[in-house]
């Protein structure tokens, strides 16, 4: 090994030490920022190294220079562009067109590479099983994270689209990658029927995503987010790239281990969301709060309860996010606490719309972390809780989830209805996102407080002023 290689293969390394640094970095508020910088800055060696190597290998043309040199001003603005002006709510999103992105790059790698290497045209040759799966799973990854991001942003439905011609669709697109497949690799079929599988991977991640919806999307997005790092670690193998290879690999590995917790925080077993068989919604509406009254509170009645309590737990959700009312939330809590009351948060797993989308907002408004109480530890809480203070929560808060049948059926809730009392501010009796009614709005210990989140909370404050001193 020459000098160059052994000091290129040392800041490889180096990077990849970087990324499982920045990752374990990643494991608490306080220090996350600092591991996304950690790492970033490893892989922008990482880049820069891959490019000197190219240079030096004399593998490039002064046109692929142009070419590569203008990807990567592209990629880099719209990267940036995108991350500096994507509202803290569109967030999901991002992270799934992310995933699309990196899922679509890494099969276009292996295809170039097939193009570059023998051609489309060549049937007698065998490609690699790397080679393969890198396309599969990029396509699949690729279409399959455009769909969620559709529905994440409201633009296709999020409700399961199911049907039988689409089951089946999705039957006969899996023969056709698997068998086209297995014909590559013994040799029989070359370029262009990786070019075969690869669209029918494409039309397998749009009907595989299309019937998932309701509450089952959390584990969807962390489960494509696996699948882009298991493709870019396929490209790495194609390419011959040990870093790519691992740092395919991390992402693939963490993905892997987030959809294990995402689908265990809404107690459902991969197979069966993959299958449809949850949030299908069989029971279009959760009776219960449909047709029921609810309870109306005003702003100066919901402060005298507060002012009154002795403990309570604040629980929020999307429409905080939605609304960034988190520094509000924070400053009612502050007086509440000054006051003597005893004030805690309450953290749903999938509440908002990303993973620990409200650890972040509360760690952005500075709450303790020793306030913040996951689902298993606030649950045996709340009987001895005067008010729960539930802020744009809806799906995670719903007792229909006790009962079969709906689309959040089996989903580990808040039982926030244990407490003695509840508040709820939202704007209206809009449904969450699994899109049914909430039978805690009915409950005769629940109060709605209609508003906007931000102003709700302010003007809670002020009104809490005239009974605290
Ligand atoms: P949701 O069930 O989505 O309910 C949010 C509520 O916030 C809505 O009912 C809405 O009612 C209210 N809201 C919206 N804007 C508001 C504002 N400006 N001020 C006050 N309220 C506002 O939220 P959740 O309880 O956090 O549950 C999360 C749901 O999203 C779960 O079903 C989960 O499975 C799903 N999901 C989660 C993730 C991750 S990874 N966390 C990803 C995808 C999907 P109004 O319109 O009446 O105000």
């Amino acid at each position: 090994m020459s000098a160059f290689d052994s000091t290129v293969a040392l800041i490889y390394l180096a990077a990849a030490t970087s990324f499982v640094v920045g990752l374990h970095l990643m494991n608490s508020p306080a220090t996350a920022r600092r591991g996304n910088a950690v790492s970033a800055t490893g892989m922008a060696v990482a880049i820069v190294t891959t490019g000197v190597v190219l240079i030096r290998d004399d593998v490039i043309t002064a046109g692929s220079v142009i070419v590569l040199l203008a990807g990567l001003a592209v990629g880099a603005v719209a990267g940036l562009v995108g991350a500096r002006r994507v509202k803290m709510t569109d967030m999901p999103q991002l992270v799934s067109l992310f995933n699309a992105v990196g899922g679509g790059a890494a099969a276009l790698v292996a295809l170039v590479e097939v193009v570059d290497g023998q051609g489309l045209g060549n049937t007698a040759v065998s490609l690699s099983l790397p080679t393969v799966l890198d396309v599969v799973i990029g396509a699949i990854t690729f279409s399959g994270s455009l769909v969620a991001a559709g529905k994440l942003a409201g633009r296709v439905s999020g409700a399961p689209v199911t049907s039988a011609l689409g089951r089946a669709a999705a039957v006969l697109l899996a023969v056709v990658a698997v068998v086209g497949s297995l014909v590559i690799l013994t040799g029989h079929g070359g370029g262009s029927v990786l070019v075969v599988v690869g669209v029918a991977a494409l039309g397998l991640g749009v009907l595989l995503t299309l019937p998932i919806g309701g509450a089952d999307m959390p584990v969807v997005i962390s489960l494509l987010n696996a699948f882009t790092g298991t493709a870019v670690a396929m490209a790495g193998f194609v390419l011959e790239n040990t870093l790519l290879v691992v740092a395919g690999a991390l992402v693939g590995a963490a993905g892997a281990i987030l959809t294990l917790l995402m689908a265990e925080a809404m107690n459902r077993s991969l197979p069966s969301i993959m299958l449809g068989g949850f949030g299908t919604g069989d029971e279009a509406v959760a009776t219960g709060a449909g047709g029921a009254s609810v309870r109306e509170t005003t702003t100066d009645d919901a402060a005298l309860q507060l002012a009154y309590a002795s403990k309570v737990v604040m629980v929020p959700g999307y429409g905080l996010a939605a609304a960034q009312a988190q520094h509000e939330m924070v400053d009612l809590a502050t007086v509440l606490e000054a006051h003597g009351v005893e004030v805690s948060y309450g953290i749903h797993p999938v509440a908002g719309r990303m993973p620990g989308h409200m650890n972040v907002l509360l760690a952005e408004a500075d709450v303790p972390y020793t306030q913040l109480r996951d689902l298993e530890e606030i649950n045996g809480e709340f009987s001895r809780t005067d008010v729960v203070l539930v802020v744009g929560a809806n799906d995670v808060t719903n007792p229909a989830a006790r009962r079969p049948g709906n689309a959040v059926s089996g989903m580990p809730i808040l039982d926030v209805d244990h407490a003695k009392s509840v508040i709820v501010i939202k704007r209206s009796m809009g449904h969450g996102y699994a899109g049914i009614e909430n039978e805690l709005y009915a409950d005769p210990k629940t109060a709605m407080l209609f508003s906007d989140a931000k102003a709700g909370l302010r003007e809670l404050r002020t009104a809490l002023s005239a009974y605290v001193r």
